[in-house]
């Protein structure tokens, strides 16, 4: 758990890029995969992904400017986590083609996935992080802390919304 302003910063900001890499996946698998409204629902979650990225890179300069080496490392802040991601998103973004099966298997790993994120977010917006940013910087911070809800709040839509695909793809496959 982020304990200096600078561990808080590095979080934001190594969150963002994990963010990035999550939004370049899911749109890499709305392009591959052919159910029209399928593609439909993961392009809605890669949009939220790119604007939690902007969001968490923006939080991380909130007021305070700090040095370059707070923002390094990500792979150490955000760990099993980070290393999960990275790897399987790699290996999506290989695939050129993704048929239902896959698919329905990717959307289970997902699921669990964006759980786990909203678990995360939530843990670091604890009252003792937003409490120490107050103290550190004076700045009324309720504005930051309501957009780390909304964040959450996206993230376990993400897991309805993948619920949905799922029955989508089912239906498919039942219809072929
Ligand atoms: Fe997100
Ligand atoms: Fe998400």
């Amino acid at each position: 758990m982020a304990k200096s302003g600078c561990e808080i910063a590095r979080f934001l900001y190594c969150s963002g890029v994990f963010e990035e890499e999550v939004a370049k996946t899911y749109n890499h698998i709305a392009e591959t995969t052919v159910v029209m409204n399928v593609k439909v629902f993961l392009k809605y979650i890669a949009d939220d992904s790119y604007k939690h990225a902007k969001m968490f890179k923006a939080l991380s300069g909130y007021p305070l400017s700090f040095d370059k080496s707070c923002f390094e490392d990500c792979e150490k802040v955000l760990g099993g986590l980070w290393k999960n991601i990275t790897e399987n998103s790699k290996k999506i973004q290989e695939k050129s083609e993704i048929n239902n099966h896959e698919l329905l298997k990717l959307i289970d790993g997902l699921e669990k996935f964006e759980g786990f994120v909203a678990e995360e977010y939530l843990t670091a917006l604890n009252i003792k992080t937003i409490e120490l940013m107050t103290l550190e910087t004076g700045l009324n911070l309720e504005p930051y802390r309501m957009i780390f809800e909304w964040i959450i709040e996206d993230e376990k839509r993400h897991g309805q919304i993948l619920k949905t695909i799922r029955n989508l793809i089912i239906r498919s496959t039942s219809q072929s």
